[in-house]
């Protein structure tokens, strides 16, 4: 069998994507051009576009068209980008640099980018609803639609947002982090998954190994990126390392040191892959993303 190369299908979804964004989001005009300029420099910046990759992969997986489900791998790419805007926040974790370039806020001020965060999230529900008009049926959509809801939400990452902020300078347990990991980072990358498989035409069954596949790869991705805010290279990662040790955040170094992370972030691998196993060659690249964070500097 040939060898998958990750690198080059990453760049390739990647231009679709970017493509996709490109079209569907509107150009800054109008009174209220301001926060559309400040929604675009946050999605136009880079990022990895993990969560529309995975969405698309697992689509894949199903057998999908993946031209239908391109609006909804978009949305959650959006959804994704208001919580990094959110996220850097003074009030929040008040970093200066995100995929390489000022923060929304350092730009433009904090309150147009609260509010290109709220543009972002709010308007991402009407591509993930646009799916509809692609030929795909509503009711598949709706449920689309409920599992962004759930992840994006209290349930998912606001919680665990909100977990992460009540836990600095803390002393919490490992289960806690665990928890908080799930929701933050792990709920969004899971229902990028689901979402693929529901409207790439998968199963019950697909679902579910998407889930448990998207557990495990979220809380390694969450594991890795703690890692990287530990010991990363800024240029690389765009964004400053340290600011984790700074606001003395709840992380898997902080409770248990680097190299007891870097084996939890392997077995979390290990077990996402097992997810895959009753999968041939269309979960390659799922199998390849999750072996690709043991290694990501970015
Ligand atoms: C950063 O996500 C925030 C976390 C959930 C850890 P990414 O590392 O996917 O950021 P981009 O999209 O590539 O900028
Ligand atoms: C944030 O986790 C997760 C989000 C929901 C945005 P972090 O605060 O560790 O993400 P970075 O390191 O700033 O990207
Ligand atoms: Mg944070
Ligand atoms: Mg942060
Ligand atoms: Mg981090």
């Amino acid at each position: 069998m040939v060898e998958f190369d990750l690198k080059d299908y990453l760049s390739r979804r990647k231009q679709v994507v970017e493509e996709a964004l490109g079209k569907i989001f509107p150009s800054a005009s109008g009174l209220e051009k301001r926060v559309i300029e400040a929604a675009r420099y946050s999605l136009f910046a880079g990022g990895k576009r993990l969560r529309p990759i995975l969405c698309l992969a697992a689509a894949e997986v199903a057998g999908g068209d993946l031209r239908r489900v391109l609006p909804a791998a978009c949305a959650l790419e959006m959804i994704h980008t208001y919580s990094l805007i959110h996220d850097d926040l003074p009030a929040m974790d008040n970093d200066d640099y995100r995929r390489g370039v000022l923060t929304n806020h350092k730009v433009f001020g904090e309150a147009v980018a609260i509010l290109a965060g709220d543009a972002l999230l709010t308007e991402a529900f009407e591509y993930l609803a646009s799916c509809a008009g692609e030929g795909l049926s509503p009711a598949k959509v709706l449920e689309a639609i409920r599992i962004a809801v759930k992840a994006s939400g209290y349930r998912g990452m606001i919680g665990g947002q909100v977990i992460d902020l009540e836990c600095e300078n803390q002393k919490v347990s490992l289960a806690t982090v665990e928890y908080m990991h799930i929701h933050k980072t792990g709920a969004l990358l899971s229902a990028s998954l689901e979402i693929g498989a529901i409207l790439g035409g998968g199963d019950d069954s697909l679902k579910r190994s998407m889930r448990t596949y998207g557990h495990h790869m979220g809380l390694a991705f969450q594991i890795t990126d703690d890692l990287l805010d530990v010991e990363g290279d800024p240029t690389l990662m765009g964004k400053t390392p340290g600011s984790d040790a700074a606001k003395n955040k709840m992380t898997y170094p902080a409770l248990l040191g680097v190299i007891q992370s870097k084996s939890a972030a392997k077995e979390h691998v290990d077990s996402s892959l097992e997810a895959l196993s009753g999968f041939g060659e269309a979960a390659e690249p799922l199998r390849a993303i999750a072996r690709y964070l043991l290694v990501r500097r970015g």
